[in-house]
């Protein structure tokens, strides 16, 4: 392990993988192995009860996997950590590792489509109930979190309409009420944010995106205080939500170079939002770097900077956004985000298809919001892009 004092930049390249490297290689190996072999019986079974390190089974435990583990618990400054086959695995199993029938939620509106699912749709249905607060809207958060609840989840930034939750205070009403406060860290990354310095019990992120950086690999972790990630982890290694050790490599590999991709696309989006707002054809630019962002004060306050994600609507709606979008070169028109390929897609195609129109607009989703996940491109080629892609709308 990377001793604790280490900068962010160099936890991401060596936290993790010293205990797993063999045959002095200087990288970690893909271990495919299903299972493990014993020629001492009674080893074996200590292994198997936990009583010595070591691996029974690949839905239990692998060491690629752990390697990925130790990273992220190195990077977010956790106990312990977990992994799962997706984000939405690492969501889904989190939150049913801890509610039962009777159990009340409190987040927020616009969590991702996917997340928002679960509160609106699963949760209800085993009797637990979700209450969900406009976005920003921190004295309605800390009145419902007073009413009592098992769990506070938040998403900040949020996905997709960057809106900003002041986690410190968020903590402080959850501690009053000895609710676990679960943050989904995935835009801000371990680069920008981290949720346990700032009280957070536990810290979920779609490694898929920001961490493994590539748009090659699925993924998602759990990471936070060992007492509940040990919970998490059994829910997990019984329902069989496990991350496949390949994923794992190339999110492993991927994690490394992440302060360096993070920091350009923060650069961009900087550059991107600031363009945006001097575009006549732009109706709202939404990205907390910017000092017109309603949470500007709270994102400069909790984050090291702003990250790759901003979102915008146009005057012309997703009409205009059927002209715009077609239009640039250097953009996949697609439903991913934090690769190193910028990657452009309207909220009711990507993030939010799940929901109803009716249901975007409650959340407070324009109808024709586009998301932009700023790749590692020269900033100047992804500016100039989105220029000639407005002429060709103008
Ligand atoms: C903020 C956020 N959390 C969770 C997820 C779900 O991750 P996955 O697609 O890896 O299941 C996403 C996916 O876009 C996301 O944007």
């Amino acid at each position: 392990m990377v001793e604790g004092k280490a900068a962010i930049g160099t936890k991401a390249v060596w936290a993790g993988e010293k205990e797993v490297l063999v045959h002095h290689s200087t990288q970690v190996p893909v271990m495919v192995g299903v299972a493990y072999t014993y020629e001492d019986v009674d080893e074996w079974y200590e292994v198997a009860i936990g009583k010595r390190p070591g691996h029974i089974y690949g839905r239990n435990t692998n060491p690629t996997v752990q390697a990925f583990e130790d990273k992220v618990k190195g990077l977010e400054g956790a106990e312990a950590a977990t992994s799962f086959s997706t984000g939405m695995a690492a969501i889904s199993n989190s939150l049913y590792t801890f509610l039962r029938p009777g159990d009340r939620v409190v987040s927020i509106k616009d969590t991702y489509g996917g997340t928002n699912k679960i509160f609106t749709e699963f949760l209800p249905q085993i009797n637990v109930e979700t209450t969900l607060v406009a976005t920003g809207d921190h004295d309605a958060m800390e009145q419902e979190i007073a009413k009592g609840c098992k769990i506070v989840y938040l998403e900040t930034p949020t996905n997709p309409t960057i809106k900003i939750t002041d986690i410190e205070r968020m903590v402080q009403a959850a501690r009053a009420v000895g609710a676990i406060v679960m943050v989904d860290n995935t835009f801000a990354t371990p680069i920008n944010q981290h949720p346990i310095s700032l009280g957070a019990d536990l810290v979920v992120h779609s490694a898929t995106k920001f961490l493994g950086g590539h748009a090659d690999a699925l993924g998602g972790v759990v990471c936070g205080r060992k007492e509940l990630v040990e919970q998490v982890y059994h829910y997990r290694e019984i329902n069989g939500a496990s991350l496949d050790p390949w994923s794992a490599y190339l999110l492993l590999r991927g994690m490394k170079t992440l302060k360096l991709r993070v920091k350009q696309q923060e650069k961009s989006a900087m550059a991107i939002a600031e363009f945006l707002q001097t575009e006549e054809l732009v109706e709202s630019v939404f990205y907390p770097g910017l000092a017109a962002h309603p949470h500007h004060d709270i994102a400069k306050k909790q984050m090291d900077g702003f990250g790759g994600m901003l979102s915008f609507s146009l005057k012309g709606g997703m009409e205009a956004a059927k002209i715009l979008l077609p239009a640039l070169q250097y953009a996949h028109r697609a439903a991913n985000l934090g690769a190193v390929e910028t990657t452009y897609g309207p909220a009711r195609t990507t993030s939010h298809v799940e929901c109803t129109a009716e249901e975007r607009k409650a959340m407070g989703i324009p109808d024709g919001l586009i998301r932009i996940s700023a790749g590692i491109e020269d900033t100047e080629d992804l500016v100039e892009d989105l220029k000639q892609a407005f002429d060709v709308l103008s």
